[in-house]
């Protein structure tokens, strides 16, 4: 990475005043006065500012509500991606933890420590979401029981884990489900014939989309929540 990125990624520093540290001598690289802001520096290297040695950020951990029309990636030739809405340094080390499609909105989890987010994708821990789901039909009373037994969806070896499905209306309801197939929940609804016009995602695991959040908005996650996961 270029050392005026990095300097300004592990401190509070602006560019500009990143700069102006680099022309004014402030800074070394393995003892060394460096100057110009291209240089090139890794993890191996020993970079300090002032004297003080700087060491990479605390892994970062936000929450944002998603807009329809954005895309969970990185990169998107077509769509703006999650990420455009953060203004946050480094962004490109930041990633999705639990994707959500195109037209789904609520809860995203960004970060950028990976053991954290694995915690939350990983198939083995059954990490729960909570999906408020409206749909094109009345949704089947009888869904309730079909969804805690666990449906085949097409293309799938096993049937889905028992999911909890709580009826609000004619054709609304909450859905917790303990994975994350891909399109589950649509597919799941599409299972027993019914469409899902609506998708929002209000929880993963301990945390719920704060509602003082508008569309677009994100925050970082209090400690307590990051250990929620
Ligand atoms: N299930 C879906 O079908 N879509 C999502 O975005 C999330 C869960």
């Amino acid at each position: 990475m270029r050392l005026d990125k990095y300097i300004s990624s592990v401190t509070d520093l602006s560019r500009m005043q990143v700069k102006r540290a680099l022309k004014s001598a402030e800074v070394t690289v393995n003892g060394e006065v460096v100057k110009e802001p291209r240089t090139a520096v890794s993890a191996d290297d020993e970079v300090m500012f002032n004297g003080e040695l700087l060491r990479e950020a605390k892994p970062r951990y936000f929450m944002l509500n998603k807009p329809e029309g954005y895309v969970c990636a990185s990169k998107d030739r077509l769509n703006m991606t999650v990420l455009e809405l953060l203004d946050e340094d480094n962004l490109e080390s930041l990633h999705v933890a639990g994707r959500l499609d195109i037209d789904t909105t609520g809860l995203v989890l960004l970060t950028d420590d990976g053991q954290w987010s694995h915690k939350i994708t990983s198939p083995n821990n059954h990490c729960e979401k909570t999906y408020y789901v409206e749909t094109a039909d009345p949704i089947a009373p009888e869904l309730v029981e079909l969804f805690r037994e666990g449906v085949k969806l097409k293309g799938e070896l096993k049937p889905t884990r028992p999911a909890q499905l709580d009826i609000i209306h004619e054709q609304a309801a909450r859905l917790s489900v303990s994975e994350g197939k891909y399109h589950q929940v649509k597919r799941m609804f599409a299972y027993a014939g019914n469409h899902v016009e609506l998708l929002h995602r209000e929880r993963i695991g301990g945390i719920v989309l704060d509602e003082r959040l508008e569309p677009g908005e994100y925050r970082p996650l209090t400690e307590q929540e990051i250990a929620l996961s």
